[in-house]
């Protein structure tokens, strides 16, 4: 199809609810994309973080062709092979309390999943998250989900729910525990502006959730599978999640989400009480084998420890030295810069320039890339953030009239 009629059929036929930039994908490999006329691209958002292998990666191929070979769908009332081998694999980097787990379609899935299990079992109602959160978009998943632009216009949410300020000690000591069935926390934001939080504050609501009998549920979906140098991101802090939301890379880009819980949580739901068609979906799961396999056998949190190290530090140059970027931080390969101006002005400048990244809030960059790439995609990356920032410094100052 012709890629003009490929934008033309989808802005008038597909709900209006994406921010698009304008660039039709041809076929992605590794790290890059490459659009019908053979330009590529470096990505730094594989798919808002979903590729952490990268595109293409052979393993998922071969593990998805073999299993459409046998059969793509097998409920689950019946017992499927790829869903146990999937099982055996996920248990194995899960942390030791996990007992079992929940198979949906998509991270906000997952998330209700997560709320359905800890209000079962603690006969509560009221849920905590945190300001800046993001659960997802689905009505329970958004009842918890901090950016007001997302929850303003659906009046009907879950009732009773607190935001606590996520990172601050003093908030947590006012926050509702003994009323609360779960406190949702991302291990590092990731829509919120990638807010790093100190394992002072994680700890304190672990232990808040201890003696309260709130469940502490922990959401990996974005920052888990390696992502910030460790397989699960809350191992930064040194806290045990009784719930683990999983999900994007988990099923290596076809829809998958997990709710993982510990033996006390799972004895509370009985049967019939969350199901779904897809969840435990036989392609998904020989999909998230391979993933989890590849992620193993080459210890991908460490690339994503060094990698994200040289792209933070680089970020930090750029930060210091161009006018038009305040400052940067990051973990692992799920990493940030601050901007003075819009990112919309910048991130068509930068696929311009030939490299995609998405963003949190108006004025943030946000870099999600596969977790797999090495020092030249990494160095490539910050030389066309500089240029393209140095470029937008330029053309203001000419249209200001000021001199070089
Ligand atoms: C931390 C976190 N939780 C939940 C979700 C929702 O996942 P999904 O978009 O698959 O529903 C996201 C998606 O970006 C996320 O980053």
């Amino acid at each position: 199809m012709d890629p003009s009629h490929v934008i033309e059929v989808e802005d008038s036929k597909l709900l209006r609810t994406f921010q698009r930039f304008g660039l039709v994908v041809d076929h992605a490999l590794g790290a890059y994309i490459w659009d019908a006329s053979g330009r590529a691209y470096l990505d730094f958002m594989a798919g808002y973080g979903v590729a952490i292998l990268g595109h293409g990666r052979r393993e998922i191929a071969d593990a998805i062709k073999a299993q459409l070979d046998r059969n793509s769908i097998c409920h689950g009332s019946l017992y499927s092979p790829a869903r146990a081998e999937f099982l055996e694999e996920l248990f194995s980097v899960l942390p030791s309390n996990m007992s079992s787990a929940y198979m949906a379609n998509s991270g906000a899935e997952a998330i209700e999943a997560a709320i359905k299990v800890a209000v079962k079992a603690t006969g509560r109602s009221l849920l905590m998250a945190a300001k800046g959160s993001y659960h997802g978009k689905t009505l329970g998943a958004l009842s918890i989900t901090w950016g007001e632009k997302y929850r303003k216009p659906f009046s009907q949410l879950l009732p009773k729910v607190h935001f606590v300020d996520y990172g601050d000690l003093k908030s947590l000591e006012s926050a509702p525990f003994e009323e609360a069935a779960a406190l949702f926390l991302e291990p590092v934001q990731g829509e919120g502006g990638v807010n790093i939080p100190s394992g002072e504050f994680m700890r304190e609501a672990e232990r808040r959730c201890r003696s309260s009998g709130c469940v502490l549920v922990m959401d990996e979906i974005q920052a888990g599978l390696g992502r910030t140098g460790r397989i699960w991101a809350h191992e930064h802090w040194g806290v045990r999640p009784d719930v683990m939301t999983i999900g994007k890379g988990i099923g290596g880009g076809v829809p998958m989400g997990i709710t993982a819980m510990s033996s006390e949580l799972s004895s509370a739901m009985r049967l019939g009480e969350q199901t779904s068609t897809f969840g435990g979906n036989p392609l998904a799961s020989a999909a998230g084998t391979a993933v989890l396999r590849v992620l193993k056998a080459e210890r991908l949190w460490e690339n994503a420890e060094k990698m994200g190290s040289r792209f933070i530090q680089g970020l930090g140059r750029i930060a210091s030295s161009r006018r038009l970027a305040e400052s940067s931080r990051g973990l692992g390969l799920m990493d940030a810069l601050d901007l003075r101006i819009g990112v919309s002005e910048v991130i068509p400048a930068l696929i311009s320039n030939g490299f995609i990244s998405t963003y949190s809030g108006l004025r943030t960059l946000r870099f999600l890339p596969p977790i797999t790439i090495g020092e030249e995609e990494v160095d490539r990356a910050l030389s066309i953030i500089d240029k393209t920032l140095a470029e937008i410094e330029q053309a203001k100052r000419a249209a200001s009239g000021e001199r070089d």
